[in-house]
């Protein structure tokens, strides 16, 4: 079922969004060398907890961390552990808030020190594809608008789409209907209207889209080795497009 977002709603929506953003914003200076993913997550769970919202991941289906960090070729729901940073590596915080029962959920991928070339790539090409589906979001656009944006987008500049993964709607639960997948028919699928809120996130590979999980039945890895990385953003559809709920707030 989708549901439409009351002008309320959307507010708590863009608080909880906000708190996602600057959780973001906090943790950005400790992405360094050495920092352990636990430390990580450790900071994200105070920070989160101590603006009065909780860490939407936590106990989600049993999902053990505050947040989700996945390094390298890690694509998604990376758990945190003793794993330190390196230089050359590339992480994404995956940071889910619950605020008065409503959940705001952003990933970004970071550097840590100087990176390849291929990561550069990929870094530069998915934080674009993200920006490019978000293009698509307006009343009487439809999902599959998303999906092909971001699909021909990504294929054209050599990058994988992840299949398996989408982004999705979201609410008084992380994950409600409609699936929002980074791959698509124009104008097919869902209609958008306004009042929607639809997290977009693209997950891309720099080389094969193919993916498997891990033993710890979380960590979503690249069968080939190669790096992903990951974008994502809460948006309200809006009369006349779309507002970002997880980016810089003006009372913020
Ligand atoms: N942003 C992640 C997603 O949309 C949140 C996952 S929470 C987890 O899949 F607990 F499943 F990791
Ligand atoms: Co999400």
């Amino acid at each position: 079922m989708i549901t439409l977002k009351s002008k309320r709603e959307i507010e708590l929506m863009h608080t909880a969004g906000n708190i996602v953003y600057k959780t973001h914003q906090y943790l950005k200076p400790y992405l360094k060398e050495g920092i352990t993913t636990q430390e990580i997550d450790d900071l994200a769970d105070k920070y989160i907890r101590s603006l009065d919202a909780t860490p939407s991941c936590k106990n989600y289906e049993g999902f053990p961390a505050a947040i989700c960090i996945s390094v390298n070729d890690e694509v998604v729901h990376g758990i945190a552990g003793k794993r330190k940073l390196k230089n050359g590596d590339i992480v994404t915080l995956d940071i889910c808030a619950c605020y008065k029962g409503y959940h705001g959920d952003s990933a970004w991928s970071y550097q840590i020190g100087e990176i390849d070339e291929e990561k550069k790539h990929l870094m530069k090409y998915t934080e674009e594809a993200l920006f490019v589906g978000l293009k698509q979001v307006r009343p009487g656009g439809r999902i599959g608008d998303i999906g092909h944006a971001i699909q021909t987008f990504a294929e054209a500049h050599g990058l994988g789409v992840v299949k398996e993964l989408c982004g999705h709607g979201i609410g008084t639960n992380l994950h409600e209907d409609p699936d929002v997948p980074n791959y698509g028919i124009p104008n097919t699928g869902v209609k958008l209207r306004e009042g929607m809120v639809i997290a977009v996130e693209p997950m891309l590979t720099a080389k094969s889209p193919r993916v498997e999980i891990l033993d710890d039945d979380w960590t979503v890895v690249t069968v080939d080795g190669h790096p992903a990385a990951h974008f994502e953003h809460t948006v309200v559809v809006t009369a006349d497009g779309y507002e970002i709920l997880t980016g810089e707030w003006k009372d913020g």
